[in-house]
């Protein structure tokens, strides 16, 4: 079950949204609307709320695609939807080319070095490189994990592996199939620590 912290959050937003809509028929400038976000994913895009992504030093291209996923409802995430729902494509693009220009910052969490340690030889074979890139920086529609938060980190790899993140790219899904959830926090932890 997912934690419900984030849904009167997620209200309060969507009625400053509702309110914004107003503005925004005259186009809401780019940086009230980088507010919103930050509410959520950090000011900066380095999120300190458990399950929520940093945004910070994401592929520019990863970030407009997920944007364009969550906009047409094939990522289905109700924290997410009513901030994009009535974006245009040059906006996608302006929100993503801004938060992949931020530095991505590693959060509080604590890193286990044993974990790393096991993650490491994970990561090998399973080829987490030749997508995600050697440093884990990402590339094109394939996501930072360095830095990225553990929890999120594990949260999403779970999602890919119970096929219950909608709008998973399947790449991916086949990555993590039958993984062990300890497997998916040793590789959480490593992944985190590049
Ligand atoms: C009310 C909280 C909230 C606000 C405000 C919010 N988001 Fe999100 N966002 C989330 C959550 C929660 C997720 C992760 C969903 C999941 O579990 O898959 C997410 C995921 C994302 C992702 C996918 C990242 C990834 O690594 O998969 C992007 C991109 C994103 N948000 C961009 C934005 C932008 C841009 C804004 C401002 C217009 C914004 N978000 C505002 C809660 C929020
Ligand atoms: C064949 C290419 C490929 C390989 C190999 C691969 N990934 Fe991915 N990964 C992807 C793609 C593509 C996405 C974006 C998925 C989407 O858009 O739904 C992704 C997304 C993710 C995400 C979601 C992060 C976010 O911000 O939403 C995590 C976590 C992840 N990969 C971890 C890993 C780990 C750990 C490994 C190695 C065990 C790995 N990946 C190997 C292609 C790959």
């Amino acid at each position: 079950m997912r934690s419900r912290w984030w849904r009167s959050l997620a209200l309060g937003l969507a009625a400053a949204a509702f309110f914004a809509g107003a503005v925004r028929a005259q186009g809401m400038p780019l940086g009230e609307r980088i507010k919103l976000c930050g509410a959520c994913h950090g000011d900066g895009g380095n999120s300190r709320m458990p399950n929520i992504p940093s945004l910070a030093g994401q592929p520019e291209f990863f970030l407009v695609n997920q944007l364009f996923l969550f906009r047409e409802g094939v990522r289905k995430v109700e924290a997410m939807t009513p901030l994009v729902r009535d974006l245009k494509d040059p906006d996608l693009v302006a929100l993503a080319k801004h938060f992949a220009a931020l530095e991505a910052k590693p959060s509080e969490e604590p890193i286990e070095p044993a974990l790393v340690k096991r993650g490491e030889t994970l990561a090998g074979p399973m080829r987490c490189a030749s997508c995600h890139l050697p440093e884990l920086t990402g590339q094109q529609q394939m996501p930072r994990l360095a830095k990225q938060r553990v929890d999120y980190l594990i949260h999403s790899m779970k999602e890919f592996r119970d096929d219950t993140r909608s709008g998973a790219d399947t790449l991916m899904s086949n990555v993590v199939s039958g993984v062990s959830d300890a497997d998916l926090a040793a590789l959480a932890h490593y992944a985190a620590s590049r």
